[in-house]
């Protein structure tokens, strides 16, 4: 990366954005839960790929998944202290969880709400998120490149 005359070190000399990739309830399941729907590619697949595409853009990323809403509320809650903005596949929660909605609020980070599969073509009760309107953005229906596509946004948006 070459720095920009007179900005010094807006490149080189950043510090690393630091990203939490949150994964809800079944996606460790990934590789195997509904193929059909969420693709062949494992937790672990995505989460090695990611990491080396955020080192391309001086991020680093670091994984969680929980199966609990509880246990996602505090990984939110600790992303507060260290991290610039969370990826975050709520999973099924997405669909109710008021308990995420209010962390997502509370952190004050950026969060994009990314899913798999396009959630509005499919049944009824997926077409509606009580996350999306506390969240930055939401990217759904590009398999495994959603997140990506979350990662660029947000770090977009972290640095115009
Ligand atoms: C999902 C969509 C949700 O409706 C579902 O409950 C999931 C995965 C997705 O990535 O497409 O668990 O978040």
């Amino acid at each position: 990366m070459v720095p920009v005359p007179g900005d010094r070190g807006r490149y080189c000399d950043r510090v690393a954005r630091r990203i939490l990739l949150l994964n809800g309830p079944n996606l460790n399941l990934l590789g195997t839960r509904e193929p059909d729907v969420y693709g062949t590619d494992t937790l672990e697949d995505i989460v090695a790929d990611l990491t080396a595409f955020a080192v391309e853009r001086n991020a680093e990323i670091t994984a969680a998944q929980s199966n609990s809403e509880g246990g996602l509320v505090d990984l939110l809650q600790e992303a507060r202290r260290w991290a610039d903005g969370v990826v975050f596949n709520p999973g099924a929660y997405t669909h109710y969880s008021i308990a995420l909605r209010d962390a997502i609020t509370a952190i004050e980070l950026p969060v994009v709400e990314t899913h798999l599969s396009n959630v509005h073509a499919r049944e009824e009760f997926r077409h509606r998120s009580v996350l999306s309107a506390v969240c930055l953005g939401v990217v759904a229906g590009f398999g495994r490149t959603s997140y990506f596509v979350a990662l660029e946004g947000l770090l977009r948006h972290l640095d115009p």
